[in-house]
C-alpha cells in the first residue's frame, strides 16, 4: 500500500471515532455519570462526562461509520485507492470505545487530582483513541486486523494528536469549549 492510501485509510477509519468527543461537546450537559459521587474525596469522573454527551457522540460515530460506508464506492473511486468499509459491529466499536476511553482517562485524571477540564498532554489526546482500537479489536478481530496494519496504527498515533488539537482549537475559538485543548 502507498503512503497516501496508508494515511486516507487511517483517516477513514478513525473518522467514527473522532466525531464522538465533538458531537459530545455540543451535546453535553444533563446528568453525569457518575451521578455526583465521589471516591477518595475527587469526583469518580467528574461533570464533564454526561450520559447525554456519551449517548450522542456514540450515535453520531456510528451514523458516521453507516454514512461514510455508502459514500466508500465513489470515494474510492475518485481517491484510486481502496477504502475500508464499516461492518455494525465495528461502526458501534469505534464510536463507543472512543467515548469509553475518554470516560476512562477522565477516571485517571480524577485520580490524579487534576480538576475537571484540566489538560493532561498525551492522555487528552490519545485516551479516543484507544477506546476504539481496543474495542474495534474485541468485537470485531478479523475486521480490525485486515484495516488496521501496523503503518495504519503508526499514522493514526501520529496524525490524531495533531487534528485533536486543531479541532480543540477551532471548537474553542467558536466558543463551544471552555478550554484551547
Ligand atoms: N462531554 C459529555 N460527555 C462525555 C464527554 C464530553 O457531556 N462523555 C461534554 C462535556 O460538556 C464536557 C465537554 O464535552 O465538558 C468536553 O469534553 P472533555 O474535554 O472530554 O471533558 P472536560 O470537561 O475537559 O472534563 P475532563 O477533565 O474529565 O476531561
Ligand atoms: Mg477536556
Amino acid at each position: 500500500m502507498s503512503w497516501l492510501a496508508v494515511i486516507a485509510t487511517a483517516l477513514w477509519a478513525m473518522l467514527p471515532a473522532y466525531v464522538p468527543n465533538n458531537a459530545a461537546v455540543l451535546a453535553g450537559g444533563g446528568r453525569p455519570i457518575d451521578g455526583g459521587r465521589s471516591w477518595g474525596g475527587r469526583r469518580v469522573l467528574g461533570d464533564g462526562k454526561t450520559w447525554r454527551g456519551t449517548a450522542a457522540g456514540t450515535g453520531a460515530g456510528t451514523v458516521l461509520a453507516l454514512a461514510l460506508d455508502a459514500l466508500a464506492p465513489a470515494a474510492s473511486d475518485a481517491l484510486g485507492m481502496p477504502l475500508p468499509g464499516f461492518p455494525l459491529s465495528a461502526a458501534v466499536a469505534l464510536a463507543l470505545g472512543a467515548m469509553l476511553g475518554d470516560v476512562a482517562a477522565s477516571f485517571i485524571k480524577r485520580r490524579l487530582d487534576r480538576d475537571r477540564g484540566a489538560p493532561v498532554p498525551g492522555l487528552d489526546q490519545l485516551d479516543f483513541v484507544v477506546g476504539a482500537l481496543v474495542a474495534a479489536a474485541l468485537a470485531t478481530p478479523g475486521w480490525f486486523a485486515d484495516t488496521f496494519t501496523f503503518p495504519v496504527i503508526a499514522v493514526v498515533i501520529v496524525a490524531t494528536p495533531l487534528l485533536h488539537v486543531g479541532t480543540n482549537a477551532i471548537a474553542y475559538g467558536l466558543g463551544l469549549k471552555d478550554e484551547p485543548y
